[in-house]
């Protein structure tokens, strides 16, 4: 049964996505379960990212190690797929032009890289070869990640052409997406490798001129059962983004929802408020109302300087490095667990996910880390982010119709680690 057809266009483009993905309609609406393909990254990868996107200049430590890496000895990274740990599939014009990308709750743009400048084995948006991409005529967009202040955050940035589209994700159409086609960018922003974002975060901040488009999620909301998409990442087990529905058999306890601050000073990001914070599994709970963002494009967790320095003061051999702008720690230390209160409900990650992997040597890296600070007169940076590795052990409902986040701890939580030793 193909549950997606009511567009015409939509039977042309779902393919072979559909058989894989789509799950039988169980009310008036469509839902579908997209199955996520983990490529895992060096930790200095992951932390690259994590600073560059909050708009921190990458130190030269770090670089070095990112460097390593590379295609062709080139500067950039590689290119083996969209940014990000998790890859999906989405199927992009007519005929459909499947392509890896990010599902990203971070941020607001659908946008692609275009050709010139990458290796040539990667498959890219091609406007030209879709007979449904229509350019907006005058519409720009222009993507800045961190602060935008280039003195002090390198250079990254990537503005180019609007298309309208056909959008495909697990069987779901979007037959008119804004794709944003990235022809002009820096070398600050090839270094992040973002081939391919989806972003899921509120249309507001979406970066289109001079008219703002809707996302993907907001093109399709009114079509789910219910507008919801659920993030269920693992490391090793199967990863799925679900649209439309909850699987109320991946969790065992109710879920616990905490609002989406909307307000404007919140950029359109999935902006909740955590409670406090407790370090360690019998340690003290710290009541510190903060404001945090819910990120699937990133895999850390960043917080501010306080509470990393209270989570580092617990492990004695841990290192803030300016080397590698991180806190750094010998690989065989276990890490004490850590927990947020949210809603008044506890959800802890365990120390075991809370070492990334190893930096150098025997050197490893923590998947705590401190958010880069705003600065005077840049963009407005979030406060903390909680990002998708503590999304291992718990399931995260991002929810557009009420706005908003449902979290609850998983039935299934893998025996695994992100560094084998
Ligand atoms: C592209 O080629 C480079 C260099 O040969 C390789 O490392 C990389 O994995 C390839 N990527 C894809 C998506 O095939
Ligand atoms: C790219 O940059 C060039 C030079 O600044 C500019 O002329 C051109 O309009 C830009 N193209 C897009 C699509 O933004
Ligand atoms: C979000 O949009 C507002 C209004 O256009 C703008 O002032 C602000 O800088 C944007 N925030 C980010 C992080 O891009
Ligand atoms: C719900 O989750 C269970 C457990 O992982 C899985 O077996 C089942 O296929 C899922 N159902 C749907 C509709 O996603
Ligand atoms: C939203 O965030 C702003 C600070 O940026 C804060 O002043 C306001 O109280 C928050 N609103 C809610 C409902 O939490
Ligand atoms: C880590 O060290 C840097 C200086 O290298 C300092 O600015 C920062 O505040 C330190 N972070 C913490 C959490 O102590
Ligand atoms: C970690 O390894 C170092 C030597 O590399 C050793 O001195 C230390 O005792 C080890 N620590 C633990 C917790 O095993
Ligand atoms: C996880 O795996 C380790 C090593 O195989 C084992 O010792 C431990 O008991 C397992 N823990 C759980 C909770 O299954």
């Amino acid at each position: 049964m193909v549950s997606v057809s009511v567009l015409g266009l939509a039977a042309l483009a779902v393919g072979p996505l559909v058989a894989a993905n789509a799950i039988p309609e169980r009310s008036a609406g469509l839902t579908t379960s997209l199955r996520a393909v983990r490529n895992s990254h060096a930790a200095s990868h992951v932390h690259a990212r994590g600073l560059s996107r909050y708009g921190r200049a990458i130190p030269e430590g770090l670089a070095s190690l990112v460097r390593r890496g590379d295609v062709d000895g080139s500067t950039v990274t590689t290119y083996d797929a969209a940014t990000g740990e998790w890859a999906v599939i989405a199927a992009f014009g007519t005929p459909p032009q499947e392509l890896p990308i990010l599902l990203d709750t971070g941020s607001w743009d659908c946008s692609q890289s275009e050709k010139s400048g990458l290796p040539a084995n990667i498959s890219l948006y091609e406007p030209q070869d879709s007979i449904t991409a229509r350019l907006l005529k005058g519409y720009t967009f222009d993507i800045i990640y961190g602060n935008g202040d280039q003195e002090t955050s390198g250079d990254i940035e990537a503005s180019g052409d609007v298309f309208l589209d056909v959008l495909t994700l697990g069987g779901i159409t979007a037959p008119s997406q804004a794709v944003e086609s990235i022809v002009n960018y820096t070398s600050g922003f090839a270094e992040l490798g973002a081939t391919g974002i989806v972003g899921m975060a509120l249309k507001k901040n979406n970066t289109v001129k001079p008219v703002k488009q809707n996302t993907f999620f907001d093109n399709i909301k009114d079509k789910l059962s219910l507008p919801v998409l659920v993030a269920d990442l693992y490391l090793e087990a199967e990863s799925h983004y679900d649209f439309g529905y909850i699987n109320r058999s991946l969790i065992d306890e109710p879920l616990t929802w905490t609002p989406v601050n909307t307000s404007d000073s919140q950029q359109g990001w999935w902006s909740i408020t955590v409670d406090g914070y407790e370090v360690g599994s019998d340690g003290l709970y710290v009541e510190s109302p903060f404001a945090s963002i819910v990120d699937t494009g990133t895999l850390q967790n960043l917080f501010p300087s306080e509470i990393v320095s209270a989570y580092y003061a617990q492990v004695p051999t841990a290192v803030n490095s300016t080397e590698y702008d991180a806190f750094v720690f010998p690989c065989n230390e276990t890490l004490p667990d850590f927990s947020l209160t949210i809603s008044g409900k506890k959800f802890t990650i365990p120390g075991s996910l809370l070492n990334v992997g190893v930096v150098t040597g025997d050197t490893c890296m923590g998947n705590i880390q401190v958010i880069p600070p705003a600065t005077n007169g840049g963009l407005p940076q979030p406060n903390a982010c909680i990002g998708a590795s503590f999304m291992l052990q718990h399931l995260f409902v991002f929810d557009l119709g009420a706005l908003h986040i449902g979290i609850a701890e998983k039935s299934y939580i893998e025996n695994t680690t992100f560094v084998d030793l």
